[in-house]
């Protein structure tokens, strides 16, 4: 079961879960900063953003174990297609540029997230509330929530030529 996708198109079970958490984690993002911005409930912020971490870190592990791993890579996945030699090629080197611009996002932001939730964890304290720690939080928290967002968006962007197209 676990070696085909699930939303109708050929790839695989763990490529549609990471699309599907992907399109889900930027409206939680936006109501985690609504939680902290409008209603200053800064608990909750902090256990939605720690979850969304942990959440996203296990998903893109066992995403990238299971297409480099148990698949062969991205390119076998497209191969599933049926398409001749030529245009498998000319397939690939078109989608090769789409991943470069996602890969450039999706390596950054994991390092963005665990610097930002590292250092307010230690810098909040057990009672986060606007402090010392405020402005580079504010610069770190904004870094992470545009890195995840267009590692979303580029990865879905990837997704449709690659896959749907
Ligand atoms: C990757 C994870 C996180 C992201 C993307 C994030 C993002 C943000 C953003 C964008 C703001 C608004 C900054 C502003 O414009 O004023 C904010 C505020 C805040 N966050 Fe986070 N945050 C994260 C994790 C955490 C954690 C783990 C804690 C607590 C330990 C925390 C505590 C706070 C607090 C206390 C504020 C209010 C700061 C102030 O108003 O001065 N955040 N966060």
């Amino acid at each position: 079961m676990l070696r085909t996708g699930f939303l109708g198109y050929p790839t695989t079970f763990m490529l549609d879960f990471v699309v599907c958490a992907l399109v889900l984690v930027v409206p939680l993002l936006l109501y985690s900063l609504w939680l902290v911005k409008v209603r200053r409930q800064y608990r909750a912020h902090k256990r939605l953003q720690i979850i969304l971490g942990v959440i996203l870190l296990a998903a893109v592990t066992a995403f990238e174990v299971d297409v480099q791993y148990v698949h062969g890579g991205w390119e076998k996945i497209v191969a599933r297609q049926g398409l001749d030699e030529a245009a498998l090629a000319a397939k690939l080197a078109a989608v090769w540029p789409w991943l470069k611009i996602h890969l450039m996002f999706a390596i950054t932001t994991p390092f963005l997230w665990v610097a930002t939730i590292v250092l307010a964890l230690r810098r909040f304290g057990t009672d986060p509330r606007p402090g010392r720690h405020s402005r580079l939080h504010s610069v770190l928290g904004w870094a992470s929530t545009v890195d995840i967002t267009l590692t979303s968006v580029t990865g879905l962007a990837f997704y449709y030529v690659a896959f749907v197209q």
